[in-house]
């Protein structure tokens, strides 16, 4: 009989994506720093349902299907989406599901969810007079202008007149506040939570859900000559699999964060849904210190990236150069310092000489210790905490401070080994190489969520069948690898690039 685990039922999302292009860098860095937490979940043994998708009810789609001279918007999508797919296998990005919001799935969804509002009698019918700007998809005030453009798409906005449907968002002002009061978990990092209770407070007013007369969205079940407001439908992709609801984590950038924490806990509030346990905004990545934007030229393109560098080293890089939370920079010069001096000359370099060192003077078996010294005895409490320590940094959404504490691990393991000097004659190399290879195996659990490609490497390397035994968060705080345990060969995993 196997072990019988009862595993806890996690949703993580990213956000749906604009299909009016590929992936850049910046929807890298989210759907990475998901996929790290969803990898993390299932190796403590949860039930994950890790769901991204693509927004494709907008009208950005529509220009971008004209753009390249496709008539045929459904067909555009279709394409794009592939590309999409594509591109997260290339990462590595292993999510159970991938929701695209023109699928009868969906529209089903939005469909059965308006109505639900609907009948709470939270839907009217008004005039809408104001702006708005397509690249937002959203209305947006006077005061959002710079120089008559939204400041974050520098487009002048549409002004807009017309017949819509309304939701009754103002009626959740004050159940909101005080949830957010309650659940002080709820929308994180605190700055942005701060910043959330200042707007509501300012005073929340209804907002218009519907559109009359596009050429490309879902149409109102009640009212054919409209359209769903693209936003309206897109945060309704959450629900794609109730029985994963409420989400343990909404992950997303700072730009999208009032339509998370604001319009659709109202929804929720108004159709009788728990709210997700948790919003996490992160920051924006510039290019160089720059914006990233077509017009300058600067977008970085993830596939290019991982035809030049191991996309383990673009993932690590993404994480750790960045406090989860703040804006951070993406350039290739950094990535390539941190490729060459932390992946290959600290974590690769230990494990390297550790197994090497197995290999050629102990047959690849893995020797008996001899009695431990008070070097040792610190050395086996190091191998058996580290994994505490990176678990209560996933715990609390430091994605990077977890990468710290890794490398910081290893640079320990380096002084060990280097303190030990398994190589001379007249010292105790069975020791301090059986303990390295424990220490190598709990790095290969820790470095999974974060390392997928080189994990499986290791565990190759280590001759662990990974089904087997990479399962297993916990035993990461553990001496496992017996003694006599054969290894197969070596094989070096972070080369050093040439710095240009
Ligand atoms: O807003 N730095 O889609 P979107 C960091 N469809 N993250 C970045 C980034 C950058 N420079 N650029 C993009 C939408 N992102 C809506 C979402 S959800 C119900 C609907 C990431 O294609 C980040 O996660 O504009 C940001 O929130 C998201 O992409 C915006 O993606
Ligand atoms: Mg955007």
């Amino acid at each position: 009989m196997g072990l019988i685990r009862f595993n806890e039922k996690v949703l993580i999302t990213t956000p749906i994506y604009y299909i009016n292009d590929v992936p850049h860098i910046g929807h890298a860095y989210t759907t990475v720093a998901a996929d790290i937490l969803s990898r993390w979940h299932r190796l403590k043994g949860d039930d994950v349902l890790f769901l991204t998708g693509l927004d494709e009810n907008s009208i950005k789609t529509v220009q971008a299907a004209k753009k390249v001279g496709i008539k045929d918007i459904k067909k555009y999508s279709d394409m794009i989406a592939e590309k999409w797919k594509k591109i997260w296998k290339i990462l590595n990005i292993s999510n159970d599901d991938l929701i695209r919001t023109t699928e009868d799935r969906h529209k089903k969804n939005v469909k059965n969810f308006f109505m639900l509002i609907h009948s709470k009698g939270d839907i009217y019918k008004g005039k809408y007079e104001g702006l708005y700007c397509e690249g937002c998809e959203a209305f947006i005030t006077k005061s959002d202008l710079v120089n008559g453009k939204c400041p974050l798409h520098e487009k002048a906005p549409k002004i807009i007149s017309e017949e819509n449907y309304f939701f009754k968002l103002s009626k959740y002002q004050d159940k909101l506040l005080e949830y957010i009061e309650e659940n002080p978990g709820f929308i994180q990092p605190e700055s942005r939570k701060s910043e959330v209770i200042s707007f509501i407070k300012s005073g929340l007013k209804d907002i218009s859900i519907s559109r009359p007369n596009l050429e490309w969205g879902i149409r109102l079940p009640i009212d054919e000559n409209h359209y769903f407001w693209v936003w309206f439908d897109a945060l309704i992709n959450y629900l794609i699999d109730e029985k994963y609801w409420p989400a343990n984590l909404h992950l997303i950038a700072k730009d999208i964060l009032r339509f998370h924490a604001v319009i659709w806990p109202g929804m929720l509030f108004s159709a009788g849904y728990k709210l997700p346990k948790r919003i996490f905004a992160h920051g924006f990545l510039t290019v160089n210190g720059k914006k990233m934007s077509k017009s300058l030229g600067n977008v970085i393109d993830p596939v290019i990236l991982s035809e030049n560098y191991p996309v383990d080293a673009i993932r690590y890089f993404l994480i750790r150069d960045t406090p989860f939370g703040q804006d951070g920079d993406f350039s290739e010069k950094s990535l390539r310092t941190r490729l060459n001096n932390e992946l290959a000359a600290n974590i690769g370099n230990f494990i390297h000489r550790t197994l090497t060192f197995i290999w050629n003077r102990f047959e690849g078996t893995v020797p008996e210790p001899e009695k431990y010294n008070e070097q040792d005895k610190k050395f086996e409490e190091k191998i058996k905490s580290i994994s505490t320590e990176v678990t209560k940094e996933l715990e609390n959404m430091r994605l990077d401070k977890g990468l710290e504490k890794i490398l910081e691990f290893s640079s320990v393991c380096n002084r060990y080994f280097q303190q030990k000097e398994p190589w001379a004659e007249n010292k105790n190399a069975e020791t301090c190489l059986f303990l390295c290879a424990n220490a190598i195996r709990n790095l290969a659990i820790l470095i999974e969520p974060y390392l997928p490609f080189s994990a499986e490497k290791l565990w190759k390397q280590l001759n662990f069948k990974s089904s087997v035994h990479k399962q297993d968060w916990n035993s990461a705080s553990i001496i496992a690898i017996k003694v006599g345990h054969k290894i197969n060969k070596p094989k070096i995993l972070f080369r050093q690039v040439k710095d240009e």
